[in-house]
């Protein structure tokens, strides 16, 4: 071995475009592509990022090592997808139906459907029933080449069942390859036992559940529903404010179906992020570009709700906000794990570039998550999280839409996903 070559446990070499997303690697488009690209891995982290023909100089492998060819193909850091309610029980198709109908979600929604009904369902469900809805979710997301989720309670609404729900998510940390972020959603509406006393909800919220779930370690964010019908401004700031003295990083769901000054409450909290945004005014965009607020858009929602808004991503993409899409998985509004159709999406829908959206469900989620610093781009110290696609230039993954181009997902530094052989007779 020479002297100056470093040893590495996974190798992955001759990647056709390797997105690095790194802001040193300047090229035009902005993704840090390096051609003909390779990356070592050691003990879950990456050490070396470059050209394949510079590798062999510097790098060697352990005798237990693995190399892996990528002749051809597209390799990225592993798709983040920052908005999720993973943990529910119980499918919601009828109302899909009747919205092909004619119904609006929230008539369907005061018909006693909607949020509430899926509350039900996850409040009988015992915690196996979830644990295994959970992986199910889970394994699909892997598949479409996710590595880190975010992941909302917020269909339990009463503390034990809050808590349930955080530790099926935290047993589901635990047990499969994707990490995930939880997030507690308390505010997700005022369940019907309170439906006469909100404010009575809402001291819930803020003196018991907030200090339990802070507590427990169940969670790292706090959400707000901040919206005509689910929680008022004043609300969403008392219970958002209340999570951050229990150290709850603030997020909020803001101006989904109406203009509430969500975002320039978000900004005033100093949140992480300001979700969905369809109908954000131009004083919000603003306050969030100066407070550095990452907007996380959902197209998934617009697309199943069937809605004429969208967020203005062109406009924020301009005023400096970094922009993230996830799949807001959840049973009334966007039953779907596949970020790479959101990716497609962003592009059809919200009129944002393929270099964009890659950014948006890479770099800038993390960033939403306050995990820019370990995750969504492929740099020396990072951890070594990476999905391979069977595509020849980036412009494909949002391009050829509906189909799985994922072949294999590399979690710290490990395979845990590889596309199944189909044999051709
Ligand atoms: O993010 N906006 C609020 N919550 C979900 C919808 C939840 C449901 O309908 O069950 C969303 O779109
Ligand atoms: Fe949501």
């Amino acid at each position: 071995m020479n002297p100056i070559t470093r040893e590495v446990d996974l190798i992955l070499k001759n990647a056709k475009e390797l997105l690095t997303l790194s802001p040193s690697i300047k090229e035009e488009s902005g993704l840090g592509i390096i051609q003909n690209g390779a990356v070592a891995m050691k003990e879950g982290r990456v050490i070396w990022v470059g050209r394949t023909d510079e590798l062999t100089k510097e790098i060697s492998i352990t005798s237990w090592g693995q190399e892996i060819d990528a002749t051809g193909k597209v390799v990225m850091p592993g798709l983040i997808d920052s908005h999720t309610h993973l943990v529910f029980a119980g499918s919601r198709e009828l109302e899909f139906e009747q919205r092909i109908q004619g119904l609006s979600y929230l008539e369907i929604a005061e018909r006693g459907g909607g949020i509430l009904s899926t509350v039900e369902a996850t409040r009988k469900a015992p915690f196996e029933e979830l644990l295994s809805l959970g992986k199910k979710r889970l394994d699909r997301m892997l598949s479409k080449g996710v590595t880190t989720i975010e992941a909302k309670s917020g269909y339990g609404l009463s503390l034990q069942d809050e808590i349930k729900i955080l530790k099926v998510t935290k047993a589901l940390k635990e047990s499969h390859p994707i990490d995930i972020v939880p997030t507690f959603l308390g505010a997700h509406t005022v369940p019907k036992e309170f439906r006469n006393d909100r404010k009575q909800y809402v001291d819930l919220i803020i003196q018991e559940m907030i200090p339990r779930v802070a507590q427990e370690g169940l969670a790292e964010f706090c959400d707000v529903f901040c919206e005509e019908k689910a929680f008022s401004l004043e609300e969403s700031r008392k219970i958002l404010e209340t999570g951050k003295r229990y150290g709850l990083k603030p997020k909020i769901h803001a101006d989904q179906l109406s203009s509430g000054g969500g975002a320039e409450l978000a900004a005033e909290v100093g949140a992480f992020s300001a979700d969905h945004l369809e109908y954000v005014s131009p004083i919000g965009i603003e306050r969030m570009a100066e407070r550095a607020v990452t907007a996380v858009l959902l197209p998934g929602a617009s697309f199943f709700l069937s809605m004429k808004q969208f967020p203005p991503a062109r406009e924020m993409i301009e005023r400096g906000v970094a922009v993230a899409l996830a799949t807001d998985l959840n049973p009334g509004s966007s039953m779907t794990e596949s970020l790479p159709l959101m990716i497609t999406m962003g592009c059809t829908m919200f009129r944002m570039l393929p270099r964009e959206v890659i950014q948006a469900t890479t770099i800038h989620a993390a960033k939403s998550m306050g995990r820019e610093s370990d995750i969504g781009s492929l740099e020396v110290g990072k951890q070594a999280d990476i999905a391979i696609l069977d595509i020849p230039n980036y412009r494909y993954l949002p391009y050829h839409f509906g189909v799985d181009h994922v072949e294999m997902v590399i979690k710290k530094g490990k395979v845990v996903y590889q596309k199944p052989i189909i044999n051709e007779q």
